[in-house]
């Protein structure tokens, strides 16, 4: 089947490319005055003469742009804007409830400390949040000012601010937890990436490109199952949307590095860092454990394009110059990066589905370790931003829900959680590491709960024709 061309000019730029830009702010406001908002919102889509800058989109960059800004809509968003009920009551239910809604919550892992009444974004019990803008910016002086002039503008249309939140990359693309990341992305078919610049262009992938209607609303996008997550949307609203899952999610970096500690000397292991590793599937320089299973080759430029991203779990027989892990020996069957891409690996359904674009950054100030000591500082640090995909519940909420928090009955995987993301039980959550068929596992006991979610909100990101669609009801 041929692709369709996509409409790069109307398709948000955050979905097809990172920005690489290191700094990311994040601002959601209750919308009060709705013909004023329609009005912005259309000004921000390029509706009239305005000296607002432009909500970004894919169409190729001339030079790259020193900031770049995005809108997401949450479905109190779509209704104050007002939608006709007709057309909200086509969305999806995981869209339309939101992920504090109790059932799901409770099926996300959001229970005890990541529990929705916590949230400082997203609570039931806070007002609403309508529109979540985030912009990114290569300094801190250009944020300042286009926050400066977008919230001028905002506040001019009758929005209030109800929460922001900024996001700044670490050194080497690190997280806190102190791994590499941004390295793993679906290729989404019909997108250039050399041509967009986006970051993945450069490297080998053993997977095949994900089809744009994974990703995409429209009547154009065909999905993995054949299928099209536009549904009965009107086409106006719904084409080259995409869904966004935002999370704050706060990280327990001294509770990560004394788990290392501890089980290293427990398990007799010389290098804490290899445990570090088969917890995530990578090295913490990114380095992939099915090919490197021992040693740390480290970070080399001539890593990244041929072999960081390029190898399978169960390659078939078709790829035999690859190694075959499909046991778990070298990347645990449960590990990070396993559990929420098995690949090729027939863990359910088809293989190579429900992949999701990964859009967060950290924030917070790193975790500086005193004199081998492991204590907590009390400093709030984690990871920000939007996990985007055409179908909440089949991607984000699967992932979360099933792949990170089910006890699935894999081998490896029985009695287990993700054990970076998982909700793990007080008693100490599970993690199985299986090097050798002969020898006992290395069974972990104790994992604590090292991410817990501070917010989250459930967006549509419209195409460019979309946000002009809303700012014309009347
Ligand atoms: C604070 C929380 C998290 C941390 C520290 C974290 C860290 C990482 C790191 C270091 C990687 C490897 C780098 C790469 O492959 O690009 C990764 C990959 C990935 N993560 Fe997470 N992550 C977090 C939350 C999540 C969540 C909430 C999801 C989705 C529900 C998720 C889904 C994925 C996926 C799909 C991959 C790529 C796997 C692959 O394709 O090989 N992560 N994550």
């Amino acid at each position: 089947m041929t692709e369709p061309t996509l409409d790069l000019e109307d398709i948000q730029g955050n979905l097809l490319r990172g920005y690489h830009m290191p700094l990311a702010l994040h601002i959601a406001f209750a919308l009060d005055q709705v013909p004023a908002a329609r009005r912005l919102i259309g000004r921000l889509a390029g509706l009239g003469a305005n000296g607002l800058p432009q909500v970004s989109t894919a169409a190729l960059w001339q030079d790259r742009p020193s900031c770049a800004i995005n809108l997401g809509l949450t479905y109190a968003g779509l209704q104050k804007l007002g939608l006709p009920q007709a057309v909200l009551q086509r969305f999806p239910p995981s869209f339309a409830q939101g992920p504090a809604w109790p059932d799901r919550a409770r099926a996300l892992g959001d229970t005890g400390i990541s529990d929705p009444q916590h949230w400082e974004l997203g609570s039931p019990g806070d007002p609403a949040v309508h529109l979540l803008l985030s912009i990114n910016a290569r300094l801190q002086s250009r944020l300042d000012e286009l926050a400066a002039d977008l919230c001028k503008a905002f506040f001019d249309a009758g929005a209030s601010e109800v929460w922001r939140r900024q996001a700044e990359a670490l050194p080497q693309d690190r997280v806190h937890f102190g791994y590499r990341d941004g390295i793993a992305q679906p290729r989404i078919r019909g997108v250039d990436e050399r041509r967009i610049g986006a970051a993945q262009s450069s490297r080998n992938d053993a997977q095949p490109e994900a089809p744009a209607g994974d990703f995409l609303l429209g009547r154009r996008y065909v999905n993995s199952y054949g299928g099209n997550f536009l549904g009965d949307l009107p086409p106006a609203l719904g084409d080259n949307a995409t869904y966004g899952a935002f999370r704050v999610l706060r990280q327990d970096a001294a509770a990560f590095e004394r788990v290392l500690q501890r089980n290293a000397r427990r398990w007799k292991i010389d290098n804490p860092e290899w445990l570090a590793a088969k917890m995530m599937g990578r090295w913490r320089s990114g380095a992939p454990l099915v090919r490197d299973p021992d040693r740390d080759p480290g970070s080399r430029p001539e890593l990244d394009g041929d072999t960081i991203n390029d190898f399978d779990y169960a390659p078939g027989r078709q790829d035999e110059q690859r190694y075959d892990d499909a046991r778990g020996l070298r990347c645990p069957a449960g590990a990070h990066i396993r559990r929420l891409n098995p690949r090729g690996g027939m863990a359910m359904g088809q293989p190579h589905t429900r992949r999701i674009v990964r859009r967060a950054m950290p924030y917070g100030p790193e975790y500086v370790a005193g004199d081998g000591q492991y204590l907590d500082d009390g400093v709030d640090r984690g990871l920000l931003g939007y996990f985007l995909c055409g179908d909440l519940a089949m991607q984000f909420e699967f992932l979360q829900s099933v792949w990170a928090n089910q006890d699935l009955s894999a081998c490896g995987l029985r009695g287990t959680r993700d054990p970076i993301l998982g909700a793990h039980p007080a008693e100490g959550g599970r993690f199985v590491i299986r090097t050798d068929d002969r020898r006992d596992p290395i069974v972990i006991t104790d994992l604590p709960r090292l991410v817990s979610t501070r917010g989250a909100l459930y967006c549509l990101l419209p195409g460019i024709g979309g946000l002009r669609h809303l700012a014309s009801l009347t």
